[in-house]
């Protein structure tokens, strides 16, 4: 019999709802929220209060695209954590009302498992070009940089991680400090593609292993900044495009050098790239470059699937419903966790 899950998403700024019959995705919703650009940020009161009016719209909205009503669904997964905990409790609350409701079985989904299945949502019954187990998976997002040893759907041990920043916040911070607005991710990335990636140097960190840092990079961006300020006021407006590539490049051979690494130490070369930042361009290019070099067989996201999206939490919610791994109505939602 077939396994229809809904799947609901409200850890940061994004409300979405998605429906999965097994590992074919139906429908994928999202209410992005523009509320937060003035301001360079997400403002976590402002989000909660959007995803409680987004919602219900967002859920309704995903069943129908689906064609599915919500009596025929098996279950309602959700992100349970990690995130901003009033945009969790949306979403937390909402899908436990809703199963309860429904008298059926609610999963618990963590954010950063969702993001590394994304890569096993299948657009069609003959999609075939997922990751083969173990596999490694590099997550980069808004916030955490992980580098992950993928064993099977559920069992994901965390090689190497940030000790300080994550890059998409690196990445953001620096778009912020030259006024050039939020989220800096998708703006860096365009400009990137116009400069030149050896204009400018910055710092790169000497971590053991495979922990990243990023607040080194951050504060000798701002200071080489400050410094160019002085000479010429304009020096932002004249190279922003140099300063955008130059900064791409040095997060990317900071992530793909740990990356490397650790390929080379496991000896596993399905390699996987998942998260927000992972819709980076430069990143991607790298990720081939590798691909080609090393022999590596490479898995990168249709770009829907890199930031917060609620088709990973339900394709999530499906291998933990074959798993028989509910969750009950007392689980809190939870604000920091890793994998
Ligand atoms: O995964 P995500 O949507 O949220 C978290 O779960 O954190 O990631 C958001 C991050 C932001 O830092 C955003 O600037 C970054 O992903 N991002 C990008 C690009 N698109 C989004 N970074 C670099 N290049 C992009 N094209």
């Amino acid at each position: 019999m077939d396994t229809i899950i809904l799947g609901i998403e409200s850890s940061c700024d994004d409300t979405s709802a998605a429906v999965v019959r097994n590992d074919v995705l139906l429908s994928n919703v999202t209410a992005s929220q523009a509320v937060h650009e003035a301001y360079g940020g997400v403002v976590p009161e402002l989000a909660s209060r959007a995803h409680q009016q987004n919602i219900v719209p967002v859920v309704h909205e995903a069943l129908k695209r689906a064609g599915v009503t919500k009596e025929e669904l098996s279950a309602v997964a959700f992100t349970r954590g990690p995130g901003l905990m009033g945009s969790l409790l949306v979403g937390v609350s909402f899908a436990k009302g809703f199963a309860r409701s429904l008298g059926i079985p609610m999963i618990d989904v963590n954010h950063l498992q969702g993001h590394v299945l994304a890569h096993f949502i299948k657009s069609s019954e003959d999609d075939d070009n997922q990751p083969k187990f173990p596999f490694i998976c590099l997550l980069v997002s808004g916030g955490n940089s992980q580098i992950i040893r993928v064993n099977a759907y559920n069992d994901m041990q965390v090689l190497g991680q940030t000790i300080d920043d994550a890059a998409g916040e690196a990445i953001d911070k620096c778009s912020k400090v030259m006024g050039l607005g939020y989220p800096g991710g998708p703006i860096i990335d365009k400009l990137a593609r116009q400069g030149n990636p050896r204009a400018f140097a910055f710092s790169k960190p000497h971590i053991a292993g495979y922990d990243y840092s990023f607040s080194g990079l951050k504060t000798s961006f701002l200071y080489s900044l400050r410094e160019w300020i002085k000479d010429d006021p304009d020096f932002i407006e004249h190279h922003k495009t140099d300063l955008a590539a130059s900064l791409e490049k040095t997060i990317v051979d900071i992530l793909m050098d740990k990356l490397r690494k650790a390929v080379k130490d496991t000896g596993i070369r399905e390699v996987a790239v998942a998260g927000g930042v992972s819709a980076n361009n430069g990143l991607r290019n790298a990720f081939r470059e590798h691909a080609e070099k090393y022999g590596w067989n490479i898995y990168i996201p249709p770009f829907g699937y890199t930031t917060d999206n609620a088709a990973m939490i339900a394709i999530t919610g499906y291998y933990k419903y074959r798993d028989k791994d509910f969750c009950t109505i007392d689980k809190p939602a939870y604000s920091r966790v890793t994998i």
